[in-house]
């Protein structure tokens, strides 16, 4: 079967609904305009196009980097602050989607539950991309696998140990390990967990591409012998209404998983170490590591910008 369609007018709402034909596509497009970029070649192949951008939520990396990609695309981005919107008053999402329809070419959204980017696509014609929820970060996976690949000059073959919060980051690392195929252990403290909607996806989709999916309380299990050490926020920017001894219990039960160079040292020699950023220094990570060798966090960070000029341009029609 060809599962490479035209992705012309497609949303990315998430991972699930792309194959891995599809996402490699992404990637090679990807590094294709990161050469360009450093060679100064010019690809405007979006001009006079326009992109809204809503974000709910914090952010640096994802609304400069789209900024900053749809400029070298030729594309316009307006950012729409939602506390200034007729949305914070009341107005309804569906009228809200229906308008923003009219005026722009895509929508890029960074909001709470995945249900809201769901109803903005199903209200708009136009392709809605998104930059976070509190259950899916699809556009960091792009960025992440254009990294290892660079890093580890392959796709295959890779062992993957993760640590972090049960929240939007192990899904989406979950879901692209799976469409890759390759093999992932999650070390958690008991009681948390991923949601079981994107466990069966993982695990259905393992089943198909030969990877595995493992969950496990030994950080130690999950990190020997592994290529790609993860090491993700203990407690997400969607939790901060948590009171503080929740937040405190929560940290408690996590700081056993920090990454640091002891942990550093079960994995292969040649392991990378990766993050989305923004890091809570001396939680999840400890500085030795973020600043060390390993640590490709920043390269991570470049490339959110690669991967989102790809998806615009396949999405917007300015490459096939
Ligand atoms: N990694 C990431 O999405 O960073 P921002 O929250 O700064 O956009
Ligand atoms: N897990 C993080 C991702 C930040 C980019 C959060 O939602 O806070």
């Amino acid at each position: 079967m060809n599962t490479l369609r035209p992705l012309k007018g497609k949303d990315f709402l998430t991972l699930m609904d792309y194959s891995k034909e599809e996402i490699l596509r992404i990637l090679d497009l990807a590094d294709e305009l990161k050469d360009r970029l450093a060679k100064g070649a010019p690809h405007e192949c979006l001009s006079g196009k326009t992109i809204a951008m809503i974000f709910e939520k914090h952010s640096t990396r994802t609304r400069l980097s789209f900024q900053a990609g749809a400029a070298h695309l030729g594309l316009s981005a307006f950012y729409m602050d939602p506390t200034t919107m007729q949305l914070s008053r009341g107005e309804s999402l569906s009228d809200t989607a229906k308008t923003i329809d009219r005026y722009i070419d895509a929508l890029v959204i960074r909001t709470f539950e995945q249900e809201i980017v769901e109803d903005f696509a199903k209200h708009m014609k136009k392709p809605v991309i998104n930059a976070l929820t509190n259950d899916t970060h699809p556009m960091q996976l792009l960025a992440d696998f254009q990294t290892i690949r660079e890093k580890k000059k392959r796709l295959h073959d890779l062992k993957i140990g993760y640590i972090g919060d049960a929240w939007n980051m192990i899904h989406s690392w979950g879901i692209m390990s799976s469409i890759i195929g390759l093999d992932m252990t999650y070390a958690v403290p008991e009681g948390y967990t991923v949601k079981t909607k994107y466990r069966d996806f993982i695990d259905r989709t393992n089943r198909e591409t030969g990877g595995s999916f493992t969950v496990t309380h030994d950080l130690k299990q999950a990190m020997t012998d592994v290529d790609i050490v993860v090491g993700i926020t203990f407690i997400s920017m969607t939790r901060a209404g948590m009171t503080e001894d929740a937040k405190a219990k929560k940290l408690k039960d996590f700081m056993p998983y920090q990454i640091d160079s002891e942990v550093m040292g079960w994995a292969k020699k040649d392991a990378i170490y990766m993050h989305c950023l923004p890091a809570h220094r001396g939680e999840e990570v400890t500085d030795e590591v973020l600043d060390g060798p390993q640590s490709v966090v920043f390269d991570e960070a470049e490339n959110r910008m690669h991967t989102e000029k790809a998806v615009l341009a396949l999405l917007l029609g300015g490459v096939d």
